[in-house]
């Protein structure tokens, strides 16, 4: 058993002149929860629409359960469920008539329109018009629509944009529990938190590119705290510990070095002391997966 769903190679989209998608190579395997991370304008949608084969790509290919989705679109399309930016509805029908109208369109079994009901908790106002629903009961519904036919994979694109927390959160709940039915999900976002709390794998792209792409441990891993050191003298601390196999960056007039535990920052105190430095301070600092971001992506932009 194969368990790659989805695999790109050297996607490419590009606008005039403009990269829209530069380059990328995607990989989800069966079960995840891929969060497609980035921020506004880094190429998420432009992306997504290439992968439901709404625009074409301009060099590379996709392969989807296997099969390559410029020779096989129709059956591999309709293994997929997706929501692309705001869904749309006839507002003076009900969430219920809503979904049966999809739900015929597609001849889908009648008993599957109460199962996502239930599933995004829409149950008890399935039977109020839709113009009257709030953004995040609308965003449920796009989900609910998306979910009808039972996909194999599931393609969300910023499905939390603009709810609020408590929205973000039931959206978050409600995606989490997907691979238990068997599914597996890419969930677009420009929030690294959103992604934290429910996402396994994670791609991080920026200006087109794909700057991140593991699990979220190996991110979280990147979080590992460092020691910030404050000499009165900074150029000779930093030779000096480069002499002696230590690599220190230097950074806004402190010593950054990448490790924090006991034994290690005595002896460099010792080290830096004994050569006449004074030392005024040794401190432990945590990046947060913010630092982590921004650091992936403001180095990339500045190149
Ligand atoms: N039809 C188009 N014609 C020209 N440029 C486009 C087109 N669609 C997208 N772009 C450009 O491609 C880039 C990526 O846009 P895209 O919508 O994929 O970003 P995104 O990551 O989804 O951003 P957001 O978080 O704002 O939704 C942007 O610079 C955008 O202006
Ligand atoms: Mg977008």
């Amino acid at each position: 058993m194969n368990d790659q769903i989805l695999m790109t190679n050297d996607l490419t989209k590009k606008y005039k002149k403009h990269m829209s998608v530069d380059g990328l190579n995607l990989q989800i395997e069966r079960g995840q929860i891929y969060g497609f991370l980035g921020p506004n304008g880094a190429g998420k949608t432009t992306t997504i629409r290439m992968l439901l084969g709404l625009i074409k790509p301009t060099k590379g290919n996709i392969e989807i359960f296997g099969q390559s989705l410029k020779k096989n679109r129709l059956q591999i399309l309709q293994r997929i469920g997706s929501l692309v930016e705001s869904p749309t509805y006839y507002g003076n029908l009900t969430g219920r008539e809503n979904l049966e109208a999809v739900r015929r369109l597609r001849a889908l079994p009648e008993k599957r329109v109460n199962e996502v009901l239930e599933i995004v908790r829409l149950t008890k106002v399935a039977n109020r018009l839709t113009k009257e629903y709030s953004l995040g009961m609308k965003q449920r519904l796009g989900i609910a629509a998306a979910m009808l036919s039972n996909p194999d994979l599931l393609i969300l694109d910023e499905p939390t944009n603009g709810l609020d927390p408590s929205g973000i959160q039931e959206i978050r709940e409600l995606i989490k529990e997907l691979p238990e039915a068997g599914m597996s999900v890419l969930v677009s976002s420009h929030l690294l938190s959103e992604i934290d709390q429910m996402a396994t794998q994670v791609g991080i792209i920026n200006h087109g590119k794909m700057i991140f792409q593991d699990s979220i441990e190996q991110l979280r891993q990147k979080r590992k705290p460092l020691l910030k050191v404050g000499v009165n003298d900074v150029l000779k601390a930093n030779t000096l510990l480069k002499e002696r196999g230590v690599k220190a960056d230097l950074q806004n007039d402190f010593l950054w070095l990448s490790q924090t535990d006991p034994a290690f920052v005595s002896d460099i105190n010792a080290i830096l002391v004994h050569s006449g430095i004074a030392v005024y301070r040794l401190e432990e600092v945590k990046r947060t997966l913010e630092d982590i971001f921004l650091e992936l992506t403001g180095t990339e932009g500045s190149l």
